[in-house]
């Protein structure tokens, strides 16, 4: 086992036993995350829905199949990439999760980025971006490639919209299409 899956697994273990929100009494499963301890690329997304509190799994359900299929495009796979929420538990009717329990989990995304240290965070959607940029907002900055300092390193962070917004609306969809194809050419896989 690599010490950064040992990392991540303790982190895991630390998020199912988590009670510093009320989220966790409704939900079924935590979903810390999944995917490659050593990922160059790292998607972050809100919080998890219905499928993925049933399996335990990031991003599994709808939003989830569109998603691979915007990684496919850039020859990119689940198992290559990390891909984790802000918020772990999922909250009750897929309602969007309140300040206070963004506080209370954000230091376990904090927590997963310092042992991964990837090189590119793709966010997905308002909440993972403002996460990292708080004043920001997903219709003026997406595409865009954004650097930050955190966690003693230097990120460069990618925000795109939420696929969850590609599936209700086509205009979204082809901007998160050609983010993505952006987003490929960055990292030299087309
Ligand atoms: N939406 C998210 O933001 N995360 C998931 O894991 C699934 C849907």
């Amino acid at each position: 086992m690599s010490t950064n899956q040992a990392k991540l697994q303790y982190l895991a273990g630390l998020i199912s036993s988590c009670q510093k929100c009320p989220l966790f009494k409704a939900a079924t499963h935590p979903v810390p995350g999944h995917g490659n301890p050593n990922a160059d690329v790292v998607l972050v997304g809100e919080a998890p829905g219905y499928f993925e509190d049933q399996q335990g799994l990031p991003f599994v359900g709808n939003s989830g199949k569109l998603l691979n299929k915007l990684l496919d495009s850039i020859r990119l796979s689940r198992d290559e990439v990390f891909v984790a929420n802000i918020i772990k538990h999922r909250p009750p009717n897929n309602r969007s999760p309140l300040p206070s329990e963004i506080l209370s989990c954000a230091p376990y995304l904090k927590a997963q980025l310092s042992v991964i240290k990837p090189k590119y965070i793709i966010t997905l959607g308002r909440f993972a971006l403002n996460y990292f940029f708080p004043a920001d907002s997903i219709s003026r900055v997406h595409g865009q490639v954004k650097n930050i300092d955190q966690i003693g390193q230097k990120l460069t962070i990618i925000p795109v919209y939420h696929p969850s917004a590609g599936l209700r609306n086509g205009s979204m969809l082809k901007a998160l299409q050609q983010d993505f194809l952006s987003i490929g050419k960055l990292l030299g896989k087309i």
